[in-house]
């Protein structure tokens, strides 16, 4: 069994979720990245600020103690804080404390020029809990460096908070957006994809008997359409094949003719009359084969223009005028039932008239004698021929309209009568049915579309 590649559509849908979700997760995480090197410089930012705003309300007194001035809401924070903020300000040189707030500050850094960072862990080895800026004073004092902390777990749990509110309410924006986009994709295959099967549907219907069906090519995908042009020109190459193959056949029968009317002329000029009447049937229904032949290819070859049109009714009668001497001879009647108004089909009479001419003489061969075959034309557009004859057996119904089948090889007859029949009704969009004539014998019908419906 041949593997088949996953539908297109199924595949979109995968590819386009996979590089959804991968675009989302990237979003997320440079978004967690930035948010976490904004915050560290924020609070690093913060506690420099902070150190030098201590720094700038420091003050020494003439006795040498030192006094910070905060605004009272800065205090109040230091105060509140549950020992999350805190300041000092030390000696740099013996490290004494000389002012603080909150709870007691961890070691001094080693001081630089500038302000300085640090981390500090008050407990011990563990992880960071403190973050520390610290800045130099020079005072009459001494130098003084002013030192505030604050501990990370306050901006850790605000930023797990607000990455984690983001992801749960923010992060279902990514849903929608997926959903949206697979059902426009969704649509646009759909959409696109629409004409191949209208398309399918038009090619499953391309057989030998209508070799001139292409495939339309408006409104086609452009990546479809070089599909569709070379199946079209397929089409083309083997429209001309089988042209070719029915020229032939047609020549072929035509050329035979004139030979064997010459034949037949000189057969009957034989002095023995058991031969001559025995030469003379078989030229007889070589005659007819090849009448046939030329009969089936011209029937494929029938194609029918829109402004076509034939009345059932005059053809029936038609019919009936011409096989009446051949019914006469063989002791049988034809009556032709027309219907009440002219029954009128797009078609071409010829061949219309060929098809039933066919089914007469059909009729006519196995009728028994002195019986009567009929030919009724029925509104809208119908017409059947009814013999009193032994009919045809169910489970032969589909295979007389094979070529060259015969019930009986050893009768006269090409065996290609109703091939022709089928054949026409086809090139019409029409049916040709057998069934069971009431009282027994067989009924031929030919069903015409309706006026305007699809034909090959
Ligand atoms: N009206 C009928 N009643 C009973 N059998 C029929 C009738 N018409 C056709 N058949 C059967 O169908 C077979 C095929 O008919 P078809 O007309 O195709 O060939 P044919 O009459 O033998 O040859 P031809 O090409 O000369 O018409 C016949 O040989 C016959 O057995
Ligand atoms: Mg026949």
């Amino acid at each position: 069994m041949i593997r088949q590649p996953p539908a297109i559509l199924w595949r979109i849908v995968v590819r386009l979720s996979l590089t959804t979700l991968v675009a989302i997760v990237m979003a997320y995480s440079w978004l967690w990245w930035k948010y976490h090197s904004v915050t560290e410089v924020m609070r690093d930012t913060y506690l420099i600020e902070q150190a030098i705003a201590i720094r700038n309300q420091v003050t020494v007194r003439p006795d040498g103690r030192i006094t910070v001035d905060l605004p009272p809401i800065q205090t109040a924070s230091y105060a509140e804080s549950e020992g999350s903020l805190r300041f000092a300000v030390r000696l740099r040189s013996s490290g004494a404390i000389l002012a603080q707030a909150g709870e007691p500050v961890g070691p001094a850094p080693e001081m630089g020029d500038g302000p300085r960072l640090y981390r500090s862990n008050p407990d011990g080895p563990g992880p960071v809990l403190m973050f520390g800026a610290a800045v130099l004073l020079t005072s009459p004092a001494g130098e003084l460096v002013i030192q505030v902390e604050e501990s990370g777990s306050d901006f850790d749990a605000m930023t797990r908070s607000l990455v984690e509110r983001f992801a749960k309410e923010g992060g279902w924006l990514g849903a929608p957006f997926l959903l949206a986009m697979l059902l426009v994709s969704l649509v646009t295959i759909r959409n696109s994809l629409l004409p191949l099967k209208r398309l399918s549907e038009q090619a499953a219907a391309i057989g030998p008997a209508s070799t001139d069906i292409r495939l339309p090519e408006a409104q086609v995908p452009r990546e479809i359409l070089p599909l569709v042009h070379a199946v079209n020109s397929a089409l083309d190459r083997i429209e001309a094949g089988f042209r070719i193959q029915r020229d032939f056949t047609a020549d072929a029968a035509h050329e035979l003719r004139t030979p064997l009317a010459v034949l037949r002329a000189h057969v009957e000029t034989l002095p023995d009359p058991a031969i001559r009447e025995a030469l003379v049937r078989d030229v007889d229904s070589m005659t007819r084969l090849i009448a046939q032949l030329l009969a089936v290819a011209r029937a494929e070859a029938l194609t029918i223009a829109m402004d076509e049109q034939a009345d059932l009714n005059a053809i029936a009668v038609d019919v009936g005028t011409f096989l009446a001497p051949m019914a006469l001879r063989q002791r049988r009647m034809i009556e032709v039932i027309e219907a009440p108004r002219p029954c009128l089909v797009t078609a071409n009479a010829e061949a219309v008239f060929n098809a039933v001419r066919n089914l007469v003489e059909n009729a006519l061969t196995h009728a028994p004698s002195d019986t009567t075959v009929t030919v009724r034309v029925e509104a809208p557009a119908s017409l059947l021929v009814e013999d009193c004859g032994p009919g045809v057996p169910a489970e032969l119904r589909e295979r007389i309209f094979q070529r060259f089948w015969r019930a009986e090889r050893r009768k006269s007859g090409s065996g290609l009568g109703l091939a022709i029949v089928r054949e026409i009704m086809l090139a019409h969009g029409g049916r040709v049915e057998v069934g069971d004539r009431p009282g027994g014998g067989a009924v031929f019908s030919l069903h015409f579309p309706d006026q305007g419906a699809q034909r090959r």
